[in-house]
């Protein structure tokens, strides 16, 4: 087999996009349910719905197989995509490079050694903690170290003190940070970003922007979920410094694929929020996002198509 895709029913957009179109060029290609999945790690071998299957060349997992677990899953996925890795799969991305980034915590400190722009970051795991934050920086996030779907982001703000209290997180606050800390153990605290107009989102693929656009329904609000209940995006023409830091961003974390997520704060700079390693693509994609050359979709092909011959070209 030439190459598989890990996905989750029901299938994406993007997985049957993809298979069609690879197999327009006559590859081997198979989507696969994640759950349907297991593996022996000696000797090694992996079934699907109980049967063993060969080996792809290259393998292509999609986003919603990273985003629908918790810690310990993913201990699962690393071992499981790591050890196919090492068995000779070419993994898009690379898994080390796809868990740095997956995590905010390993990612942000390998952003901000390479100059990039991103919000102080830390790891929290008690209220003193995120107390002494809210303190230092005055207004944070808080959020899960790996997202997934800017589930559990919260904003807290430093008020004054009540006359009695010793931090300023009030008690509701303080309960929703409790039960966080319950379900997560660890927290990812950041300084919050003030931004103008849009969040927007630049895809890069083998060090091209290839897309852009803006989150239209975020201008009202801090929060991307406000995006993602009501998705109304618009093409995003981005300036030369916003394509040269998503670049730089992806470049760091040794990503072939990747969606950055960016806000402009009120100087101009613009930010990275977080830079997810996969791509998204849906129906009409095309349409709302700004196409630099060519289609994104053209640029998955290409880039998966270059992998296989530079892999072949190596036996
Ligand atoms: N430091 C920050 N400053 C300002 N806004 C932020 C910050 N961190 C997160 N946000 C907002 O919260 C959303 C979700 O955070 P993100 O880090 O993307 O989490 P997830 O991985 O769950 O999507 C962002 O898209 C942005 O709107
Ligand atoms: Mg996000």
């Amino acid at each position: 087999m030439n190459i598989a895709i890990f996905d989750r029913e029901p299938f994406s957009y993007m997985s049957f996009f993809l298979k069609n179109s690879f197999l327009k060029l006559d590859l081997n290609v198979e989507i696969y349910n994640w759950e349907d999945l297991s593996f022996s790690s000696y000797p090694f071998y992996i079934k699907y719905r109980n049967e063993k299957i060969t080996l792809p060349k290259v393998l292509i997992t999609l986003s919603r197989v990273y985003t629908r677990n918790t810690y310990n899953d993913l201990t699962l996925i690393k071992h499981f995509l790591e050890s196919m890795e090492n068995n000779g799969v070419y993994c898009f991305n690379p898994i080390n490079p796809t868990m740095n980034s997956i995590n905010k915590l390993f990612s942000s400190n390998i952003l901000g050694k390479n100059q990039v722009s991103i919000p102080e970051t830390a790891s929290v795991k008690s209220i003193k903690e995120i107390s002494y934050y809210i303190n230092k920086w005055e207004d944070v996030i808080i959020k899960p170290a790996m997202g997934h779907g800017s589930i559990d982001v919260h904003r807290l703000i430093k008020k004054e003190l009540w006359s009695d209290a010793t931090t300023s997180i009030n008690p509701f606050e303080e309960i929703l940070i409790w039960e966080l800390l319950q379900r997560y153990g660890v927290l990812c605290i950041q300084r919050f970003v003030e931004k103008v107009n849009y969040e927007y989102r630049l895809q890069v693929i083998d060090g091209e922007v290839v897309s852009a656009f803006d989150k239209l329904s975020s201008l009202n609000s801090w929060n991307s979920v406000d995006y993602l209940k009501n998705q109304t995006a618009s093409p995003h023409i981005p300036s030369k410094l916003e394509i040269n830091t998503a670049i730089k961003a992806v470049n760091s974390l040794n990503l072939n694929w990747a969606t950055v997520d960016m806000v402009n704060t009120k100087d101009n700079e613009p930010f990275v929020i977080e830079v997810n390693p996969a791509l998204s693509l849906w129906d009409n994609y095309s349409e709302v996002s700004y196409t630099c050359n060519l289609p994104i979709e053209e640029k998955i092909i290409e880039s998966v198509k270059r992998k296989l011959a530079k892999m072949e070209g190596a036996i």
